[in-house]
């Protein structure tokens, strides 16, 4: 990262999150000056501690400058504790905005976008991008303004003792300016490596706990092991890279200070015996020195947590600003529907992540309150059409209609408003049953609920529940079988009471026992209602008005099942395969 994109970068952070908390930043830039002059208030009273004390002997200073001295420390020490708490307060509420901003990115990006992101590294990465973020808002104003005006404080108190001797304690200051530059831009090469590593391992470990099961059938708890152990290798290696970066600066520092204070007492030592310098200033002159080198060495490594704050900022904006297609359009009309009819239109669609399209030049219509079977080979492209739907993906090619209304024109709320989904992969929240299934309608009344389950089949097994409806579900509470899900997934359904329904393969992980049970619900479901369905089951394909057959993404076949069956080999085979 060059100047120009630093300066770029910062002056960002500072307009969308620093700035509304400058009042908290003025308030620490004024306790920093205070911190600055009670430093230099400190060596300053060496002067007349040594002058009047030790070589005049006088009563009252003997007494009053340790006051001072004491009142000079507790001052700096008051002023540090409270500009680092404004500070702290910043740092950690510029973080929060930027997780919020990440969190509801997540919520609203295009669901293809999130499929290309390892969630796992993602998550990681962001979270230690956003911590350093924080440190450079936080430890890095602070620092800056508290190192600089000390200083320039001290600095000002050397020139004032004798200005020979500070301007040659200055001359040795931009050695170490230069050589804390090259180490800002090496520290800042490593965090970024140490970033990845530590996303590498993040996803690594959720990958490895949630596979244990295969792992261990597999036995390949050894490799996965060697695997582990040099996914964390290579991230001890490279925090041990910037640790050591880090530290490097500490041997050169104090081989350079040893030369300075060399130099500083041979040369004092002349200006002393000339009779240009006083001992007592000599002395202050030391202590403002030995303050002063604190400051700086801090301030030269403020550029360090300027580039590193400022690449992870990089990182998270390329997140947080990617456009977001799929999205509610202020003035778009509402959907309305009249017979629900769905018809697509030479619909094409591809995968950003494949060459291929998932399916290709599609037509065909839908009549409202039909059931509409999808068959065909696995990879056929059917949960795709079923996913454009919603809008969960937009087609490239083509589009699609609900009663004569361009699916993209019309406000995406209203849309999906009027769709349930119930699919494989059934997610729970770890949460009560209760509010599971309430998520699809969060005004739905206890005898809703009980009834939608009963309808779907699952009040039957709830009920036997350690907790009946308040059993905590998902994570942190009961598993459940697949079946056991489906159902409960198919009592949201019923709650929602959409009028377009959409099941993809929305029985498979279900027993014989409690198939015909749910079978009967998914009648009840879709009775009146457009339903696109993909089936496994035989009894779902024949109870579907129209049936497509589907293969490499196109449409090969259609009609219901006595007509396949008479006329299509690929349904004839499909179905073949089902009665065995
Ligand atoms: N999220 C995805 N990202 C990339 N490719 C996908 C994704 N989902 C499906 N595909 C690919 O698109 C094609 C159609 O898949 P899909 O619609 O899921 O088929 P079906 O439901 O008929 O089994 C397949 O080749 C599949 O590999
Ligand atoms: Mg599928």
């Amino acid at each position: 990262m060059n100047l120009e994109e630093l300066k770029f970068i910062l002056r960002r952070i500072y307009r969308e999150y620093v700035k509304k908390h400058i009042k908290r930043i003025l308030i620490a830039l004024i306790l920093s000056i205070i911190v600055a002059a009670s430093t230099s208030g400190i060596a300053w009273l060496l002067d007349p501690a040594v002058k009047k004390i030790f070589i005049e002997q006088d009563k009252v200073f003997a007494w009053s400058i340790p006051v001072l001295i004491v009142i000079a420390f507790s001052s700096k020490g008051l002023s540090l504790y409270l500009a680092r708490i404004n500070i702290i307060r910043v740092g950690e509420e510029v973080a929060g905005a930027l997780k919020k901003k990440i969190a509801n990115n997540i919520l609203t990006s295009d669901i293809q976008t999130l499929e290309n992101r390892h969630s796992g590294k993602y998550i990681s990465n962001i979270m230690y991008d956003a911590h350093q973020v924080q440190n450079l808002v936080s430890t890095g104003v602070l620092n800056l303004m508290k190192d600089s005006f000390s200083v320039i404080a001290l600095v000002s108190l050397m020139f004032y003792q004798n200005w020979k001797l500070a301007l040659f304690a200055i001359l040795m200051m931009p050695l170490a300016g230069v050589l804390a530059k090259s180490l800002g831009k090496r520290i800042g090469k490593a965090t970024s490596k140490a970033g990845i590593s530590s996303g590498n391992l993040a996803s690594f470990l959720t990958e490895i706990f949630k596979g244990s099961k295969m792992i261990r059938i597999y036995q390949k708890e050894y490799e996965e092991s060697q695997k582990a152990n040099q996914v964390i290798d290579d991230l001890v290696e490279k925090n041990i890279k910037i640790g050591s970066v880090i530290i490097r600066a500490t041997p050169i520092m104090e081989a350079l200070t040893g030369f300075m204070i060399a130099g500083f007492i041979v040369f004092s030592g002349q200006l002393i015996a000339a009779g240009e310098l006083g001992v007592n200033n000599f002395f202050s002159f030391l202590a403002a020195m030995m303050l002063a080198y604190q400051p700086i060495r801090s301030l030269a490594t403020i550029n360090m947590a300027a580039y590193q704050g400022a690449t992870a900022f990089k990182r998270i904006s390329k997140i947080i600003d990617k456009e977001i297609k799929i999205k509610e359009q202020t003035n778009a009309p509402k959907l309305i529907l009249k017979n629900t009819n769905i018809k697509f239109n030479n619909v094409g669609f591809k995968y950003e992540s494949t060459d291929e399209k998932a399916i290709n030049n599609i037509n065909f219509e839908i009549k409202g309150n039909t059931m509409t079977a999808f068959v065909g080979h696995s990879g056929a492209g059917k949960s795709t059409i079923i996913n454009l739907l919603p809008r969960f993906y937009d087609p490239q090619e083509g589009h699609i209609e609900i009663d004569n209304q361009n699916i993209v024109n019309i406000s995406l709320n209203s849309l999906r408003k009027n769709l349930s989904l119930v699919s494989q992969d059934v997610i729970l929240f770890d949460d009560t049953i209760k509010n599971n299934i309430a998520y699809a309608k969060s005004d739905a009344s206890d005898d809703d609920i009980v009834n939608a389950c009963k309808f779907a089949a699952a009040d039957e097994f709830i009920k036997k529940l350690p907790n009946g409806y308040n059993t905590m579900i998902g994570e942190n509470g009961v598993r459940l079988s697949g079946g056991q899900k489906q159902r409960i997934s198919i009592a949201r359904a019923v709650l929602k009471e959409s009028p377009i329904i959409l099941l993809d393969e929305a029985t498979s992980s279900l027993d014989s026992d409690s198939e015909e049970k749910v079978q009967n619900a998914i009648n009840n479901l879709t009775k009146n209602r457009t339903t696109l369905v993909i089936a496994h089951r035989l009894s779902t394909i024949h109870n579907a008005d129209k049936i497509f057959v589907m293969r490499n993404g196109k449409v090969v076949n259609s009609g219901n099942h006595d007509f396949l069956i008479n006329n299509c080999d690929e349904y004839k085979s499909l179905y073949k395969k089902q009665i065995k």
